[in-house]
C-alpha cells in the first residue's frame, strides 16, 4: 500500500511516472491560483466585488443588482432623547443603531417608513408583485401580517406555503425596569399562500392560555420563534418553539402537532432539550427525513444541534455543541449541494448586529464560520444585517442556489410594528475568508444576500404566472 500520494507517484511505471507528476504539479498550481483569487477578490465584502458573482446565474441577475443606500446622516444632538433608548443601548453601539433604537429620531422613517405597502393582489399596477423590505406588508384582508420571528413551510398535499410567526399584536411594554421591550403572548399567526407573495390569513394555529397562568402558554410568559415541519411517517405538522418566562430564565423548548398545516395545534409540552438552557432556536428537515433540533445554548454562547426522534415529537440523545464561545443566536439553516449553511446574528436583544455565515459538510459539524453575507446597501447597512436579524431561509424552488433570507426589523417601542426584511440569498462563488481546516483552501460557496429597497422573484416563478 502506498504510504503517500507523492510515495504512490515514484512507484508508478516510468512513463506513467512523467503524467502523473504533471498532474501533482498541475494541481498544486490551480489551487495556489485558487487561493489567489480567493485572497485578491474577497477582502471585506464592500459590494465592488459583486459583478463577480454575477456570471453563474444568468437568470438570477436581477436579484444580485444590489442598491447602494444613501449613508444616513446622523442628525445633530437635540431635544430630548428617549429614556428607554438610552438603556436599550447595545453593548459595542454605532450611533445609527442608537438612532435606530430611539423612538424619537429623525431618522425613524428610514428604518421604519410609514407609508403602507401591500404585497398582495388588492394593489395592481407597476408596483405588483415587488417585496418592499421594511415596509408595512399586508394580508389579503388589508391587515398588516403579524407572522414575526417566523419560518415557511411548503405543504406539498396542498401546494400551498404557510408563514407561520409569532403575533404579537398587542401592547408593547416592559414587565420591569431591566426587562426587554415584550408582547403578552397571543399566539402563533399562520398566513398561507400560492406564490410567496399574497397570504391569506389563516388565523391564531396556537393560541396562549388565558385560564391557566402556570401554562406554558399563559400570556406572560414568551412564545418565540416557532417552526413547523411535516413529518412523512406519522402524517402530522410538528411545531418546534422558543418557550420562556418573562425574564427569559425557563429556556425551553416546546412542541405542539397538528393533522393540518393551518391547525389548530394541540400543545404537547416542553422540555430543556438535552438538559441545557435553549432559547432562540429552529428546526431543519433533511432531505433523508430525518430533523434536527438547533439552538442557542450555555447562556447563549454556542449552539447546540441534534436530530430530533422519528416522529419529530422529542430529542434524542445524540447532541454536538458547535461554534462553542461564538455567542451567535437567530440560527437559520439550509442546504444547497449536499453542504449545510446556516445564518445567526449576534446576541443584542431587539437590536441588529452583524449576521454571519457558516458552513458544514456533516450538519452535526465541525461548522466554520465564513463571514458576513450580506452586499449592497452601504456599510452600516451590511454591518447591521440591513437593520434586522435572521429567521428563516426558503429555497425558492426552480431556482437552483437561490434562497429567500427572512428576516425581522423588530421594532422595541412598538413590537407589533415590527418589519419584514426578505432578500434574495444566492450561493455562489469562493468565500471569502481562509477556512481553519482544508489548509485554508475555501472548499465551500459564498452564501450573498442581496440589498434591495425593492425586488421580485425571478421573470417565470411559477406562482406568478
Ligand atoms: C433576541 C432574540 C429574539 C428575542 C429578543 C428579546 O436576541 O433573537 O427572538 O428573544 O432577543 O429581547
Amino acid at each position: 500500500m502506498c504510504g503517500s500520494f507523492a510515495h504512490c507517484v515514484l512507484r508508478l511505471a516510468p512513463g506513467t511516472r512523467f503524467s502523473a507528476s504533471v498532474a501533482v504539479w498541475s494541481l498544486v498550481g490551480c489551487l495556489l491560483l485558487l487561493h489567489l483569487y480567493s485572497n485578491i477578490h474577497h477582502k471585506d465584502g464592500e459590494g465592488e466585488e459583486v459583478q463577480l458573482r454575477l456570471s453563474s446565474h444568468p437568470q438570477l441577475r436581477e436579484l444580485q443588482q444590489v442598491e447602494e443606500e444613501e449613508n444616513i446622516r446622523i442628525p445633530p444632538p437635540k431635544g430630548k432623547r428617549s429614556p428607554r433608548a438610552a438603556k436599550r443601548r447595545p453593548k459595542r453601539s454605532s450611533t445609527v443603531i442608537d438612532e435606530f433604537l430611539d423612538e424619537n429620531s429623525q431618522l425613524r422613517h428610514i428604518f421604519f417608513p410609514g407609508k403602507k405597502r401591500a404585497i398582495g393582489p388588492m394593489k395592481a399596477g407597476n408596483d405588483s408583485y415587488y417585496y418592499y423590505p421594511g415596509r408595512i406588508w399586508m394580508d389579503t384582508d388589508g391587515n398588516p401580517i403579524q407572522a414575526h420571528g417566523g419560518g415557511i413551510l411548503y405543504d406539498k398535499k396542498s401546494r400551498t406555503y404557510y408563514w407561520y410567526g409569532e403575533y404579537k399584536d398587542g401592547p408593547t411594554y416592559h414587565a420591569h425596569k431591566r426587562g426587554a421591550a415584550r408582547v403578552d403572548v397571543i399566539g402563533v399567526g399562520c398566513y398561507s399562500s400560492k406564490d410567496l407573495w399574497t397570504w391569506k390569513n389563516e388565523g391564531i394555529v396556537l393560541a396562549a392560555v388565558e385560564t391557566n397562568e402556570t401554562h406554558d402558554l399563559a400570556k406572560s410568559n414568551v412564545l418565540e420563534r416557532p417552526k413547523v415541519i411535516y413529518n412523512d411517517k406519522t402524517g402530522k405538522y410538528v411545531m418546534w418553539m422558543h418557550i420562556d418566562d418573562a425574564n427569559y430564565t425557563k429556556a425551553a423548548v416546546g412542541v405542539a402537532i397538528s393533522d393540518t398545516p393551518d391547525g389548530p395545534f394541540d400543545y404537547l409540552g416542553s422540555q430543556r432539550p438535552h438538559g441545557c438552557d435553549s432559547r432562540d432556536m429552529t428546526v431543519f428537515k433533511d432531505d433523508d427525513g430525518v430533523a434536527y433540533l438547533i439552538y442557542s445554548s450555555e447562556d447563549n454562547s454556542e449552539l447546540h444541534i441534534g436530530p430530533l426522534t422519528e416522529d419529530y415529537l422529542n430529542v434524542t440523545s445524540i447532541m454536538k455543541r458547535i461554534l462553542v464561545g461564538q455567542h451567535r443566536e437567530a440560527p437559520s439553516l439550509f442546504k444547497h449541494q449536499g453542504t449545510y449553511y446556516m445564518i445567526t446574528s449576534g446576541c443584542t436583544g431587539w437590536a441588529p448586529n452583524e449576521a454571519l455565515a457558516h458552513a458544514a459538510e456533516s450538519i452535526l459539524g465541525p461548522w466554520e464560520t465564513m463571514g458576513n453575507p450580506c452586499v449592497g446597501g452601504n456599510k452600516v447597512f451590511r454591518l447591521a444585517t440591513f437593520f434586522a436579524q435572521s429567521t428563516f431561509v426558503l429555497p425558492l424552488p426552480g431556482y437552483h442556489g437561490s434562497f429567500i433570507f427572512m428576516a425581522d426589523r423588530w421594532n422595541p417601542a412598538d413590537l407589533r410594528d415590527s418589519r419584514y426584511v426578505w432578500l434574495p440569498l444566492i450561493v455562489a462563488g469562493p468565500a471569502d475568508q481562509p477556512l481553519e481546516h482544508n489548509f485554508e483552501f475555501p472548499l465551500w460557496s459564498r452564501v450573498s444576500i442581496y440589498w434591495h429597497k425593492k425586488w421580485k422573484l425571478p421573470q417565470g416563478w411559477s406562482g406568478f404566472k
